[in-house]
């Protein structure tokens, strides 16, 4: 199995791709710790994660932390979308300050749209839009990554890290390959990274929330990040808490600062073998680690290296389209468009593929199946809050106690008025555009 970044479809089994590519399981645990947890973290969309520990903590500990995330503005915005922007509205009102990038370079360069047709993509039908779901101006910024030179820069400058073999076997590109479309993913690592840079707020956690489709993305800027440190800090084998230089160069000298940084932080049992490289300290315990680590970034950073944190990233499943294959701008009948009149966006639902029977006396039966139905995914995703209200359905469905044609009814009446609604607000978000853009 493959994650394509550029023509991935459906994926159906969640688990086995977790289980596959070492991604962690977004569990209750995890967003049951978080303030007024967001539906689609509570609903399993979200469903798995790099790193986010970090992220917990800083949402603990009220340090700052960033969101970065990117939108690739071709043609209209779906509902598909429109998740990614519902989980950063949510971590905006818990704090992070949120970045996102035009990926007007990576349309450009693996889909073939002009910058000036992304321009126009995004500040006539994206950007509105976020304004309407509720984007707040503050602490938020959205940018183009042609316009951008620390984003363009980094791109340039990380790809020192990374070789030609480890591109093909990322990404599956291969000689007819065109070169700025094997460049996008560094750009996209300078997108993620960037917001580190002192001019852009500095080190700190940061967040990248994302369909599963830009986990290779993710895995590049986290590696990338990990190839620039001086220092690694771990527990080791035998279970003690060891700091290693990792650079080649000036070894004493990094041992010589790490070792009075970890004397400011009181630990006492320093064990330093410099033939490993290696500092160990007994007094130490895995909870010490990220401490120990944002000393040592800082000591990074005085010397002249990034200190970049790993980023770290949660993953969303993908929508359904209406007809039952993949949503899709270019196939209007599977998606709803935000900028859809209610009256259309009924016809799609009354037309969509449930998990209904094949007759009412079946469905009666037997019921119907909710976790097939896209219906369903319109509710949980979408239209329903109340998880009360959700489970209500669902049960009511599945013993056959709900039919399809009332529950469609349902759905386009809620629709409506999200529309509408959407609608209303995109009206004075025109005027307020200039205040995100950067
Ligand atoms: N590649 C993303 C997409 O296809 C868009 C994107 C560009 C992005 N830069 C990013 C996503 C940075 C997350 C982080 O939709
Ligand atoms: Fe889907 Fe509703 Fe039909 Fe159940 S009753 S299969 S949820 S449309």
């Amino acid at each position: 199995m493959k994650i394509d970044p550029w023509s991935s479809t459906t994926y159906q089994d969640y688990k086995r791709l977790r289980d596959e590519f070492g991604i962690e399981e977004f569990n209750e645990k995890i967003w049951n710790d978080l303030p007024k947890p967001h539906k689609l973290l509570r609903r399993g969309v979200v469903f798995g994660h790099r790193g986010f520990k970090l992220i917990q903590n800083s949402i603990k500990k009220q340090k700052s932390w960033a969101i970065l995330t990117g939108l690739m503005p071709s043609g209209r915005m779906h509902l598909g979308h429109k998740m990614v922007i519902d989980e950063v509205i949510y971590y905006q009102s818990i704090g992070a300050d949120v970045n996102i990038a035009v990926a007007d370079i990576e349309s450009y360069s693996t889909r073939g749209y002009s910058l000036d047709e992304t321009e126009k993509y995004a500040l006539e039908e994206y950007i509105p839009n976020y304004i309407a779901l509720g984007l707040k101006p503050e602490k938020c910024r959205i940018y183009f990554q042609s316009k951008n030179k620390e984003v363009k820069d980094l791109g340039y400058l990380l790809g020192k890290k990374i070789n030609w073999s480890q591109m093909q076997a990322t990404y599956g590109f291969n000689g007819s390959t065109n070169m700025s479309h094997v460049f996008s993913p560094l750009i996209q690592t300078g997108d993620i990274l960037h917001v580190q840079l002192k001019k852009y707020g500095g080190i700190r956690p940061t967040l990248v929330p994302v369909g599963v489709d830009q986990d290779p993305h993710i895995r590049l800027s986290r590696d990338i990040a990990q190839a620039y440190r001086f220092y690694n800090v771990i527990k080791t084998k035998d279970n003690k808490i060891g700091v290693f230089v990792k650079k080649d160069e000036e070894v004493k000298k990094l041992l010589d600062l790490a070792e009075q940084a970890l004397k400011k932080l009181n630990f006492k049992k320093l064990k330093r073998i410099t033939d490993y490289k290696a500092i160990y300290i007994d007094d130490a315990s895995e909870e010490d680690i990220q401490k120990i680590d944002d000393q040592l970034l800082k000591i990074e950073v005085k010397l002249g290296g990034y200190g970049f944190i790993s980023p770290a990233a949660t993953f969303h499943r993908f929508m359904t389209g209406l007809n039952g294959e993949k949503m899709s701008s270019s196939k209007p009948e599977s998606a709803i468009f935000l900028t859809d009149t209610p009256k259309e966006a009924e016809k799609k639902i009354m037309n969509a593929k449930t998990g209904g029977a094949s007759t009412l006396e079946e469905q009666k039966k037997h019921g119907g199946k909710p976790d097939e139905c896209v219906v369903y995914e319109l509710f949980l995703y979408h239209l329903i809050e109340d998880d009360k209200e959700l489970k209500e359905i669902y049960t009511s469905c599945k013993n056959g106690k709900k039919m399809c044609g009332n529950c469609k009814k349902y759905a386009a009446k809620l629709m409506e008025s999200m529309l509408l609604d959407l609608q209303k607000k995109r009206k004075t978000a025109e005027k307020q555009i200039k205040k995100y853009i950067s």
